[in-house]
């Protein structure tokens, strides 16, 4: 069974062959899956991650069960768990991808599922899929990720993509880390232990600055206002960082912007020209490894 929890689960090897059958996805990919069904059970809000993988499935010749909003349309809301109703949907379905707002709820589910869940965002936790579409931008746009400097922008606490993304860079080699962000809002402890133990060159800022006429990927981030208890909380961080065009116009010629979406107001609409934003080709790219990963999951 080959459950998608986390990011650290992918090796070199592994990357390299989902990103092969990623880039062949962009000129032809037959039916494969064709008879297979994948349950997409979201308990938060989504527009890429869902629409993708529902898109992939369909693609491939496959079928798909959803719910949107599990926890209004589905048996949640008369007080089922978690593990029940995977348990019930996991006789329905070849694979499930689940969106929940518990960090742990994809590992949770994977314990009690008979068919292989994929972990599309549990809470501040990890979201793997996304992790290997943004590595399968920087490769397909860069084309290499050893000896890369990333900037990671905004919320760096909330943020389940970075976390991901930060875990997969540990695997290749001398890539640099800028992790910029107010104070409040720092990337985890678990990260950093990570990247020392591997290795990985990072360094802590709030400054923006220096940065920025450095780095190879800019990797901007929303602060995630559902994450924090107190609204004012939230009011605190709004609009720290935002990029614009005089900011881009610094940034090394061969650099790119990316940002997992959705954005608020941190990137300006008139940086969507510059040849250098990259964000909605990364969500384009989430439907060929999406669609790499099914197959590489379902496909026999
Ligand atoms: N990047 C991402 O996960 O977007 P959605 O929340 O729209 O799925």
């Amino acid at each position: 069974m080959n459950h998608v929890i986390e990011s650290q689960q992918f090796d070199r090897k592994a990357l390299e062959k989902l990103f092969k059958v990623a880039d062949g996805f962009e000129k032809k990919h037959g039916i494969p899956l064709r008879g297979k069904i994948m349950a997409s059970l979201f308990y938060e809000p989504s527009t890429r991650t869902r629409f993708s993988f529902e898109s992939a499935m369909l693609r491939l010749g496959g079928s798909v069960i959803t719910t949107e909003n599990a926890k209004e349309f589905s048996s949640v809301s008369k007080g089922e768990t978690l593990e029940d109703s995977i348990r019930v949907v996991s006789g329905y379905a070849d694979v499930i991808v689940l969106r929940h707002d518990e960090e742990g709820s994809a590992k949770r589910a994977s314990i009690v599922s008979d068919v292989p869940v994929i972990n599309a965002g549990d809470g501040s936790g990890q979201h793997p899929t996304q992790a290997l579409l943004d590595l399968y931008t920087i490769r397909r746009e860069l084309g290499k990720v050893d000896g890369i400097r990333i900037a990671f922008v905004g919320d760096l606490k909330h943020g389940r993509t970075i976390r991901s993304l930060a875990y997969l860079l540990g695997k290749f080699k001398k890539v640099k880390i800028d992790f910029v962000s107010p104070k409040g809002l720092r990337v985890g402890a678990d990260i950093k232990e990570y990247l020392d133990r591997h290795g990985v060159y990072y360094e802590e800022t709030e400054n923006l600055d220096p940065v920025i006429t450095e780095v190879d990927v800019f990797y901007q981030t929303r602060i995630q206002k559902e994450r924090f208890k107190n609204p004012k909380e939230y009011t605190k961080f709004k609009g720290c960082y935002r990029i614009d065009l005089a900011l881009v116009k610094r940034m090394k010629r061969k650099s790119i912007i990316m940002h997992p979406l959705p954005r608020v107001d941190e990137i300006a609409t008139e940086v969507d020209t510059s040849t250098k934003a990259v964000y909605f080709k990364q969500a384009r790219y989430g439907l060929l490894v999406r669609m790499a990963l099914l197959k590489e999951i379902l496909g026999s």
